[in-house]
């Protein structure tokens, strides 16, 4: 295809009558600002309010502007594919209607992608981020919805953002499922990408109109959650299955050293003869290092910056991390069974799966990192 223009911005309506007009503006000033050969697509879902006749009658005086009028399978997901479809760039571009992302920055995602990143992520969580004026329950929410993400997606700091910009290869024919209003977890779920950058912003709650997210919104979440996860496992590939390949690994290796700290225990206890405790704290020291040498070499074997000489460090940090991790089963285990009343197994089981989630994710963010 000839691109007649170098990015597409993709703006998905419903009832933004307040808002339609001037976000075209500002995105179209932005253009001329930074000599930007843009379109903007406004996709919208049949609105009731007068957003499509504002769109009609800017699209007619504007040439770079089109309005996409859906009226059935009604969903912003689904309306961003549809925009994805229809855009004349190599360079995608998703923004919100309502100013709740700052289109002053669509420069920024732009030239991240003709940078060479597949994907550029507007973040909310990372340093330089923030939310501006949400309520407590929206931000629990919202915190809930990025942790869920960030199981599938541990290094996207914010993979539920609405915020972002692909290149058009990525989702070209990728079986993308579209429903509910986490179209970005989709892409990284099921696109065909391999490098993302994450942009700080601060999201500004809406100043007109309101927000279109329902309990039904949570549903479709939580379903599109397990279809990401199925559709990882059911392919072999892709960022999902890399990161829970290395998850049941770095199970597998606890559960070998789980298997050399009882050994130890019994060994040194009855064949060498030690006092019971000093054997213990010899076979939990060993099982670290069984456990650091195997994640060293196995569990994050992949990540190929990994350099021999810096070792010592990460065994360090692997060290630290796992007395954190044996505090907090400890913890656990004592509030559960002592203040709770949980029986102390289940108490103790309770103890180990915090241990491993803390062990697992600060590892992989602090020790196995770039
Ligand atoms: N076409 C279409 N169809 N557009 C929709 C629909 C729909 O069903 N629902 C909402 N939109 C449009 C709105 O008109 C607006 O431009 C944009 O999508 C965001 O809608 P809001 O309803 O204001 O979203 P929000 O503020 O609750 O959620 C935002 O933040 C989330 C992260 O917390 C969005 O950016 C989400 O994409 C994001 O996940």
């Amino acid at each position: 295809m000839a691109e007649p223009y170098d990015l597409s911005v993709i703006i998905p309506t419903f009832n933004e009558e307040k808002n339609i007009a001037a976000i075209i503006d500002a995105v179209n000033d932005i253009f001329r600002e930074n000599s930007i050969r843009g379109e903007v697509l406004v996709v919208d879902d049949d609105s009731k309010d007068q957003t499509i006749p504002i769109v009609r009658e800017i699209a007619g005086r504007q040439e770079n502007v089109r309005l996409i009028v859906r009226r059935d399978d009604h969903g912003l997901s689904q309306s961003v594919v549809e925009g994805f479809r229809s855009a004349c760039s190599d360079i995608l571009q998703v923004i919100d209607a309502d100013f709740s992302h700052p289109p002053e920055l669509i420069p920024r995602f732009y030239e991240a992608i003709r940078g060479g990143a597949d994907i550029a992520i507007g973040s909310r969580y990372m340093k330089g981020g923030d939310i501006e004026a949400w309520p407590l329950a929206r931000r629990v929410i919202s915190l809930s919805a990025t942790a869920f993400g960030r199981v599938l997606f541990p290094e996207v700091t914010d993979p539920v953002s609405g915020f972002f910009a692909v290149r058009r290869d990525v989702v070209d024919g990728a079986p993308l499922a579209p429903r509910g209003y986490k179209i970005l977890m989709e892409v990284l779920g099921r696109g065909r990408w391999e490098s993302f950058v994450e942009i700080p912003f601060v999201f500004k709650n809406r100043e007109e109109g309101k927000s279109k997210l329902r309990a039904g919104t949570v549903i479709d979440y939580l379903r599109q959650c397990g279809g990401i996860a199925w559709f990882a496992v059911a392919h072999r590939t892709g960022p999902v299955w890399a990161e829970w390949t290395k998850v049941i690994r770095f199970g597998l290796v606890g559960i070998s050293g789980i298997l050399v700290n009882m050994g130890l225990l019994y060994a040194l206890t009855e064949v060498a003869g030690l006092y019971y405790l000093v054997s213990a704290a010899i076979a939990i020291e060993l099982s670290i290092v069984n456990n650091f040498a195997l994640n060293d070499v196995w569990t994050f074997r992949s990540i190929e910056f990994l350099k021999f000489g810096r070792r010592f460090s990460r065994f360090g940090s692997f060290q630290a991390v796992s007395m954190g991790g044996l505090a907090l089963n400890m913890a656990v285990l004592y509030l559960l069974a002592e203040v709770a009343g949980v029986y102390y197994l289940l108490a103790n089981l309770a103890g180990i799966s915090v241990a491993f989630a803390w062990n697992y994710m600060v590892n992989r963010h602090y020790t196995w990192t770039k």
